[in-house]
């Protein structure tokens, strides 16, 4: 399945858990990956391990947070490798760059106002970068992940479930907004997902305990998603646009 071949598709927060995964698999399928990420070392060496396969795959730090940040990565990847076909909006602020997994009155207002920069304001940044390059191009495609937990809501961790049901809203506006510029958007909405890269025993017990409320009653993985991601950024979803696809084995049913 080469159906990536020649396309170039930057994916923020591209050396995470669900990222790294997502943009191996779509570098297998031909694609030139950029992975748009706030810990350039770890990128580096993911792009290198990579090309080191013979992939396509070339790392820039970006803080999607930052503007200015966001704006060099575009024009660095404009001006390097001459388009832009897709962009996935991965990065957030979950295990990596961590959040507190507490009540909504425990929340202090710093980490509210992080969570909203990275996981609302950092979608905007980048897709307002990207968006004019698609335009320009007359074709391009938008995914923005979500969570499973802006459908269902949650008992904890308030500000991270608010963040992603706005990727959600977004998602459909932005839609609506581009396509008679040829431009997707669409979202995914994963499960609890085992992304972490070492796991606590706590952590495991989370992901095993999600898996009971399933219709595919196993633990979720990176991999589970990444087809997924990869289907929305290639030619097969054509038709479709706006669209939430819920991939968590049958947990919310919508
Ligand atoms: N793992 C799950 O259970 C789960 C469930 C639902 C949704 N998600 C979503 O899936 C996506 C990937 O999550 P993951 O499990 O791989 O988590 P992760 O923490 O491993 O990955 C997120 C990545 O984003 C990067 N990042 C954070 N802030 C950034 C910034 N300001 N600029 C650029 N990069 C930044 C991190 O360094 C990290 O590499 C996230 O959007 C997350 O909210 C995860």
């Amino acid at each position: 399945m080469n159906n990536l071949e020649g396309r170039v598709i930057v994916i923020t927060g591209g050396s995470g858990g669900i990222g790294i995964v997502a943009s191996e698999l779509m570098a297998e399928r031909g694609a030139h990956v950029v992975l748009a990420e706030l810990d350039g070392d770890r990128a580096d060496i993911e792009a290198k391990r990579l090309s080191n396969k013979g992939l396509k795959a070339t790392a820039i730090q970006t803080d999607v947070a930052d503007k200015k940040s966001v704006g060099a990565m575009v024009e660095e990847v404009s001006s390097r490798l001459g388009r832009i076909d897709g962009l996935v909006n991965n990065a957030a602020m979950f295990s990596r760059v961590p959040m507190s997994r507490v009540g909504s009155l425990e929340i202090t207002e710093a980490e509210w106002d992080k969570m909203m920069e990275i996981n609302v304001k950092g979608v905007w940044n980048v897709c307002s970068a990207v968006v004019p390059v698609m335009k320009t191009q007359g074709y391009g495609k938008i995914v923005n992940i979500s969570s499973g937990t802006a459908l269902k809501g949650s008992p904890s961790r308030i500000h991270y479930v608010t963040s992603k049901a706005a990727v959600i809203g977004y998602t459909k506006s932005l839609a609506m907004e581009v396509g008679e510029h040829n431009v997707y958007v669409n979202c995914i909405a994963p499960g609890s997902t085992l992304s972490e890269e070492d796991p606590t025993p706590a952590i495991i017990a989370v992901r095993e305990k999600a898996a009971t409320s399933r219709c595919i009653k196993r633990v979720q993985t990176p991999e589970d998603l990444a087809g997924p991601i990869a289907f929305f950024v290639g030619p097969d979803s054509d038709f479709i646009t706006g669209q939430t696809l819920v991939v968590d084995g049958g947990s919310c049913l919508h």
